[in-house]
């Protein structure tokens, strides 16, 4: 067993840094053995179930692989498969997946829903989306960088533009303060996170070392920056009324190339969790197109085809960073 055995992965704050490192470099070497044919099978036999009251391609899909390549099954509940929360409480399907399943994912609205089934279930539980965090995404995040660029993580520097207020926003600036990196969240302050989430931040920045902004200065926000990150600007569960007022708010966010030239650096990257809205490639894209005129929002398609983004490679590390947690969690026997 792992040091990480038996544990859950609710949000990120609830590890330590070497924790967390570990698992971001665990995922580089699930990653290496998998691309050398040489994986292991830590996880024969498991059985993992996945709740997902919201849809998903990214989580689910990782979870789904990483399982397989494991040698463990998976059980896929779909918004509409389950009692869960209309005919049944969340205490009670604990208890009773608890009894199947060796670990069980949630995806859903309310943080409260997967703490409470990770108190009643017996097995580890693992975030895959609330409204509030979104843990696993960070991982991949962290990955992702660590791979493009050079310096540790403690000299990277990386801003999030966009609504902070919601899971990628607080998950930026708390994983960013955990791991003692230069954080910056660039918003209007009313998209800033809940001052609880910012004082968390800046209570792990003094432990860590690390260095947390919030602006509304997109110019300063960025300057120096090795990663620029964004996000949808309407998040699932959101009603469509808030378009009007988040476009307002927001447009001045938008990352363009004029935002990756401000930050001094030409080799920055760019980052995003996706889906993304950068082309009227899909059908919201073009509901927005019709109601605003505008054909892209929160990055335009110029900056998501260019050389300066990795959202695939961000993407594919959803399943290296997703296995690790797994393996971590769930390993039958110690790691090689
Ligand atoms: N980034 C992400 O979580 O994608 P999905 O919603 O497709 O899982
Ligand atoms: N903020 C987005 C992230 C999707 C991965 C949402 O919650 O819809």
């Amino acid at each position: 067993p792992t040091a990480l055995a038996g544990r859950h992965f609710l949000k990120e704050a609830d590890f330590t840094e070497e924790e967390f490192r570990g698992l971001v470099e665990l995922a580089a070497e699930l990653k290496a053995a998998k691309k050398a044919g040489a994986e292991t099978r830590y996880l024969r036999g498991r059985n993992i179930a996945l709740i997902f009251e919201k849809t998903s391609t990214r989580t689910r899909c990782a979870f789904e692989v990483a399982a397989a390549d494991q040698g463990a099954h998976t059980t896929y509940l779909d918004p509409v498969g389950s009692q869960i929360g209309h005919k049944e409480s969340v205490k009670d399907t604990a208890r009773v997946l608890g009894r199947m399943y060796d670990a069980i994912e949630y995806r859903g609205d309310s943080q409260a829903k997967v703490e409470e089934l990770a108190a009643y279930a017996g097995v580890p539980v693992y975030n895959g989306l609330t409204d509030d965090w979104h843990p696993t995404q960070m991982l991949a995040d962290v990955l992702t960088m660590t791979e493009h660029s050079a310096k540790p993580l403690r000299k990277i520097a990386f801003a999030y533009l966009g609504d902070a207020r919601f899971n990628m926003g607080n998950s930026y600036l708390v994983t960013g303060a955990l791991l003692g990196m230069d954080v910056r969240i660039v918003a209007p302050k009313s998209y800033w996170p809940a001052q609880e989430i910012v004082d968390r931040a800046r209570e792990l920045a003094a432990a860590s070392g690390a260095r947390v902004t919030l602006t509304e200065d997109v110019a300063e926000g960025v300057l120096g920056a090795d990663f620029v990150a964004t996000d949808v600007w309407v998040s699932m569960g959101e009603p469509k009324e808030v378009w009007s007022e988040r476009i307002a708010a927001l447009a001045p966010y938008a990352v363009t190339m004029d935002v990756l030239r401000a930050t001094g650096n030409p080799d920055v990257k760019f980052l995003h969790c996706l889906p993304a809205f950068h082309d009227l490639g899909t059908a919201v894209g073009r509901q927005i197109h019709e109601a605003h005129g505008l054909a892209s929002l929160e990055v335009t398609d110029e900056v998501f085809e260019s050389a300066h983004s990795v959202v695939f490679d961000e993407a594919e590390n959803r399943l290296h960073t997703i296995k690790a947690v797994l393996v971590a969690t769930l390993a039958r026997e110690s790691l090689a």
